[in-house]
């Protein structure tokens, strides 16, 4: 069944062209993927770029003196110049690439966490944050002994800022999620941001699901520390980023040591790198680093604003057709208008598990994820242990909405009831 749907601002069957993956047939039907929160498919220009540097220039960075070892140096820093393009922040020294975006919040937490809180010093989170921004936080209470505030929720999903200056009174750090990867709601950082400072307090932002997806702007978010991921914004898995105002990482004791982060090593001690090296110790990521350098020039030709209209009709779609063919069965988690949300949609389809859904719909080739998505403490808020969800990004297209709809009848008959 296709439902009417108005023009996107990008083509999802053109852009589905680029992602070979999207070619897979599953159980005999073609793979329909809604599951791009958990991580995003692969454009053929990153794939082409992985392979090409191997083929062609794989050698260790900031070593060699070599022709390959110099291009594979180049290489990764033309790829940190465009993720400081990418996110306008002032300089590539503001860029330090991680493992992911749990490392580089993890990286916040070690570094600037132990060299700057002390027991009763108080750290304020949300209660939508992913499990990376939560647990870097516990373990701190657990060693030193500081205090966590949470922001609650309203109904709809937003975060409550009624007492949020009371929240922030005193508090030397704000943790906050820019979008939340089950109920899709977006933030308002650079409110949020201009509160906490004016409090004295710090600021960092897990944007792994919005950087992905809307056009970000780290100078006008004011933010201290932004951290995301590449493997949810076309790049490779392996790597993700950190950035970090200059004059705060420029304070902060490294986090990891080994070769890279440093300048001098000697019997007696060690002096630390510039930044951004000072905090990639050991041999980092390079075809990962040159990987997403090429997802973000990918995501650049398609035009984040682009990215974030085709995301916001999709949604709308979504919403929509999902709520004229199944009603009250199917409830959709977080803020009912696709403008103050991303195409994360966590539902819960009359009172079946999120496993059994996820399992039929399997059956027609139709991925969404079931769980609790990496915040536990967000799903006991919600009343529920889990939840089946899909999510949207720039190849899909209405008619994968569609066979959502479809597959979801066919769990609901499945299932008699
Ligand atoms: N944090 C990722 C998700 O939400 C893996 O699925």
């Amino acid at each position: 069944m296709t439902g009417t749907h108005d023009a996107l601002a990008l083509d999802g069957a053109l852009v589905r062209r680029d992602f070979p993956l999207l070619d897979v047939e599953v159980h005999g039907h073609p793979i329909v993927y809604l599951d791009s929160a958990a991580t995003s498919q692969k454009p053929l220009v990153v794939l082409d770029t992985l392979d090409w540097y191997y083929r062609h220039i794989n050698a260790n960075v900031h070593r060699g003196v070599y022709q390959i070892a110099e291009a594979a140096t180049a290489r990764m820093e033309l790829a940190r110049e465009s993720v400081r393009r990418f996110i306008n922040a002032r300089s590539a020294a503001e860029i330090v690439f991680t493992k992911n975006a749990t490392e580089a919040c993890n990286l916040v937490a070690y570094s600037w966490g132990r060299a700057n809180l002390a027991a009763g010093d108080v750290v304020v989170l949300s209660q939508m944050e992913h499990h990376a921004n939560i647990v870097p936080w516990h373990m701190l209470v657990a060693e030193r002994g500081i205090e966590l505030r949470w922001i609650p929720l309203t109904a709809d999903g937003h975060l409550d800022l009624t007492d949020i200056d009371r929240l922030l009174d005193g508090a030397k750090l704000l943790a906050v999620t820019a979008m939340s990867n089950v109920l899709g709601t977006i933030t308002p950082v650079a409110d949020l941001v201009a509160r906490a400072h004016a409090a004295g307090a710090v600021t960092l932002i897990d944007a792994c699901q919005y950087v992905p997806h809307v056009p970000t702007d780290v100078r006008a978010w004011d933010a201290d520390f932004v951290a995301f991921s590449g493997h949810k914004m076309c790049g490779p898995t392996g790597v993700g980023v950190l950035y970090g105002r200059e004059s705060l990482l420029d304070g902060m004791p490294p986090f990891l040591g080994g070769g890279e982060m440093i300048r001098d090593v000697r019997l007696d001690g060690f002096t630390t790198n510039d930044l951004p090296w000072k905090f990639e110790a050991g041999t980092p990521p390079i075809a990962e680093i040159v990987g997403l350098g090429a997802a973000v020039e990918y995501l650049e030709g398609l035009g984040m604003e682009a990215v974030r209209a085709h995301e916001i009709e999709l949604t709308t779609y979504a919403l929509r057709t999902l709520g004229a063919r199944f009603g009250d069965d199917l409830t959709i988690h977080g803020p009912p208008d696709a403008s103050q949300r991303g195409g994360v949609l966590s539902f819960a389809y009359r009172d079946l598990h999120p496993h059994d859904i996820s399992q039929v719909l399997d059956e027609r080739a139709v991925c969404v994820r079931a769980g609790h998505h990496c915040a536990k403490p967000l799903m006991r808020v919600l009343g529920v242990g889990a939840t089946a969800r899909a999510s949207v990004y720039v190849y899909n297209t209405p008619s994968d909405i569609d066979a959502l709809a479809d597959a979801l009848e066919a769990v609901g008959e499945f299932f008699l009831v």
